[in-house]
């Protein structure tokens, strides 16, 4: 199982910016925590980074047949860009949408996310345990569609 783990602009400033919002961890320790819970597991992830919208959505792309899900942090993206929407819309992999802070309750241009709208799910205001969780449930819903589809196929079989 290989998960993508892609996070948007700025994110890449975590430990400096405003860190009464975003806390004092660094991207890195991050992803640090991902790699822990994904071996304990036996899963493959794929970390990326990016400012560029352009880049973000090349990089959903390249997702299509290379792994089976995708952790999306679009950061203020996720508040602006329709281009990542499709992307992920596009693609049709599962996507789990996380974010640091709690986007409902900050500034009125945040409460809404048109990227998190295609996900299956967004979790937002838990700092590192958004992703942790994240993580976890996405691969409990691979297993459940892989799961799904072997029935299918075992139905198909039959008939
Ligand atoms: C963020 C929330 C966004 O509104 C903001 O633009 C970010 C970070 C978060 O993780 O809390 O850059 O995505």
């Amino acid at each position: 199982m290989k998960i993508a783990v892609i996070q948007g602009p700025n994110l890449n400033m975590l430990g400096v910016r405003e860190q009464h919002i975003y806390g004092q961890l660094k991207l890195e320790e991050i992803h640090q925590h991902m790699k822990a819970i994904a071996e304990q597991n036996g899963v493959e992830l794929e970390f990326f980074q990016s400012n560029l919208e352009g880049e973000i959505v090349d990089k959903i792309q390249e997702c299509l047949g290379d792994v089976d899900g995708i952790i999306i942090n679009p950061a203020a993206y996720s508040h602006t860009s329709i281009a990542i929407r499709d992307a992920l819309a596009g693609v049709g992999l599962p996507a789990i949408e996380v974010h640091l802070s709690n986007i409902s309750a900050r500034e009125e241009f945040r409460k809404k996310t048109i990227t998190g709208e295609v996900c299956i799910g967004v979790i937002s205001g838990l700092g590192l345990h958004s992703y942790g969780l994240a993580l976890v449930g996405m691969i409990q819903i691979i297993n459940e569609i892989r799961a799904m589809q072997e029935q299918q196929a075992q139905a198909e079989q039959k008939a």
